[in-house]
């Protein structure tokens, strides 16, 4: 096991009616900014309990932080939250606002433009933020990554900034979630603790067991909420596995992937694609890819997950992937480049992005330009 520190200082506030929780989970500030994404929230209630819990107290509203949030929108934010000298944030809705919400609070605090801070990947003279999820996926909630666009350049980058300082849950609020998002939030939550265990054995069992935990549970839970998704227990666990994916709880000690993720960004930048479907798309292919590399998890996971214990390493190891793409399109999702109608030219797009930037990710350092490439080759 590596050193490490662990810290992670958000309030998770969960539950049936817990929003009522805002009242007093603000601390006593003056300005409060809400953000927003483009209106679900007022369809299914959210809105209205949000700004029963905030009686009294003086907000600004901010809407239209839109999927994937970009730059353009908020720099808008940032202009009209300075404007009010805002001295807290409350962000309303999915990982997009939220993100969108984290970049808002460490733009208030700098002088030049907040696509700086993006370029430059952190930045934690932040105002402080809270947070009222509407849906499980991202576990931006409870960690302090954010993930930025730029629809100008279509560019899109992570960024750290500070963890929120609380997140109030409630399961009852994803119950107006189409199942498309659903599907989404369940791969992006499976693929977030895959990018954390996928890599090497005997690091730690601990983190073993806890991701594999967490993968048992949602390979357990998601053709129940496919058949059943305003199940409040049902969703009560996809909502905490998803925080609890990737909140620092599972990384401890032990060494981390990402790939799927990096190239999966690219995807959103240059066509627009959900971010669990690009995942849904990218992870089959980069273990088909990495399968020697990642070939004692792999049987690990095979053995632990889906319980295949019969045949050669190499059969076993087929099986496990195939299980894996099995499982996301039993989500509804496409997991194919072609299905999605993205070709050569943007394999070709990825793999020069990824050297002229230099960048090369994994547990080992090795998928720069070329092996993003082999393993988009591979989600043909
Ligand atoms: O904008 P509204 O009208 O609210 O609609 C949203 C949006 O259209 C809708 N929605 C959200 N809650 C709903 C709802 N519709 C009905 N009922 C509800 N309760 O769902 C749509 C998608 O929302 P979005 O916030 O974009 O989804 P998600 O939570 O999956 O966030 C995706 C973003 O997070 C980033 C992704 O790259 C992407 O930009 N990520 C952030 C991470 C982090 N901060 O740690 C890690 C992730 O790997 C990910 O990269
Ligand atoms: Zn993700």
């Amino acid at each position: 096991m590596n050193n490490f520190t662990f810290h992670n200082p958000t309030r998770l506030i969960f539950g049936k009616g817990m929003i009522e929780k805002l009242t007093t989970a603000i601390p006593a500030v003056h300005h409060i900014m809400v953000t927003f994404g483009g209106g679900s929230i007022k369809k299914n209630g959210v809105y209205d309990q949000v700004i029963r819990a905030l009686k009294g107290r003086d907000i600004v509203e901010f809407w239209g932080i839109e999927p994937n949030p970009t730059i353009e929108t908020l720099r808008k934010a940032i202009e009209l939250g300075k404007g009010k000298q805002i001295d807290f944030l409350v962000a309303v809705g999915g990982g997009s606002v939220i993100d969108g919400t984290k970049l808002i609070s460490a733009g208030l605090n700098y002088n030049g433009d907040a696509w700086d801070l993006v370029k430059k990947g952190s930045y934690y003279d932040c105002i402080p933020m809270g947070t009222v999820l509407t849906l499980p996926a991202t576990g931006s909630e409870m960690n302090n990554g954010a993930v930025i666009s730029c629809k100008e350049t279509q560019e899109k980058y992570p960024f750290y900034s500070d963890y929120p300082v609380f997140s109030i849950l409630d399961p009852e609020t994803t119950f107006s979630l189409p199942s498309f998002q659903i599907a989404c939030g369940i791969a992006d939550t499976f693929v977030h603790v895959m990018e954390q265990y996928m890599t090497t054995t005997g690091q730690s069992r601990l983190m073993d067991r806890w991701a594999e935990g967490i993968l048992d549970t949602l390979v357990e839970i998601a053709p129940q909420i496919k058949n059943d998704p305003k199940n409040y227990n049902l969703m009560a666990d996809f909502m905490l596995s998803a925080t609890m994916g990737l909140n620092g709880f599972i990384s401890m000690g032990v060494s981390q992937d990402w790939a799927t993720h990096m190239i999966g960004h690219e995807l959103t930048a240059l066509h627009g694609l959900t971010h669990g479907a690009t995942l849904a798309i990218v992870f089959p292919g980069t273990l088909r890819t990495l399968r020697d590399q990642k070939k004692d998890k792999i049987l690990q996971y095979g053995e632990r997950v889906w319980g295949i214990n019969y045949g050669s390493a190499n059969e076993r190891i087929d099986k496990a992937i195939e299980k894996t793409e099995q499982f996301f399109r039993s989500l509804g999702l496409q997991t194919r480049l072609s299905e999605v109608n993205i070709g050569d030219e943007t394999i070709t797009e990825i793999e020069h992005r990824f050297n002229k930037r230099g960048v090369a990710f994994g547990e080992c350092q090795n998928v720069d330009g070329k092996t993003a490439r082999a393993i988009l080759e591979n989600c043909k």
